[in-house]
């Protein structure tokens, strides 16, 4: 019997020179699109969790929030966007980073969360670390409490988990 992390593993698709020459993209839509695996990996990521009180779960725009709102459901948590620039309403803090193929800003509202309050951070893909580093800087900004950072996958060859600081990583998925 494959373990569900094989299943999930083997169901994602590797599209070559995407969104550039060079990059082998990891395509989770045929995760996505199936009942049974979606359920296995919102059940993973929730499980990152290890039975701590979480009070918000932070998606990283755009994929992170796939993931992160039925997680934060999960865990009778809230739910936090971190948004690509210009997207959020209200008061933001912002922090810039470099991507694996190109440069962004990600923003946070003020108030997003409470000092104190226990936050699960969630992306789909750890690969450099660049975007996920951000938002943990944005968390901290706000003197949350960060319990862990999970992700679908985590491409290992980039060592992005060395850019993330002593914040606990999870991977459902490692390449
Ligand atoms: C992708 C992916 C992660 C990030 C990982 O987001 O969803 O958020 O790159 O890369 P890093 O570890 O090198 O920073 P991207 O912004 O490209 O696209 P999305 O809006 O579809 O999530
Ligand atoms: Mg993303």
């Amino acid at each position: 019997m494959p373990t569900i992390s094989q299943l999930l593993s083997d169901s994602i698709r590797d599209v070559p020179d995407f969104p550039k020459p060079g990059i082998l993209f990891k395509d989770i839509s045929p995760i996505l699109s199936d009942p049974a695996l979606l359920r296995h990996s919102m059940n993973e990521l929730t499980a990152t969790s290890g039975g701590q009180k979480i009070d918000k779960v932070v998606g990283i725009d755009a994929r992170g929030f796939i993931f992160a709102a039925p997680v934060a459901l999960n865990l009778e948590a809230g739910f936090v966007p971190v948004r690509k620039k210009g997207k959020l309403p209200w008061q933001t803090h912002e922090m810039a980073y470099s991507l694996e193929y190109g440069e962004n800003i990600v923003e946070i509202h003020k108030d997003a969360i409470q000092p104190g309050e226990s936050v699960l951070l969630i992306d789909d893909l750890l690969a450099t670390g660049g975007t996920a580093a951000a938002a943990i800087k944005l968390i901290k900004q706000l003197d949350a409490n960060l319990v862990a950072a999970s992700f679908l996958i985590e491409l290992t060859d980039l060592n992005g988990r060395e850019l993330l600081g002593d914040t606990p990583v999870n991977a459902i998925i490692s390449y």
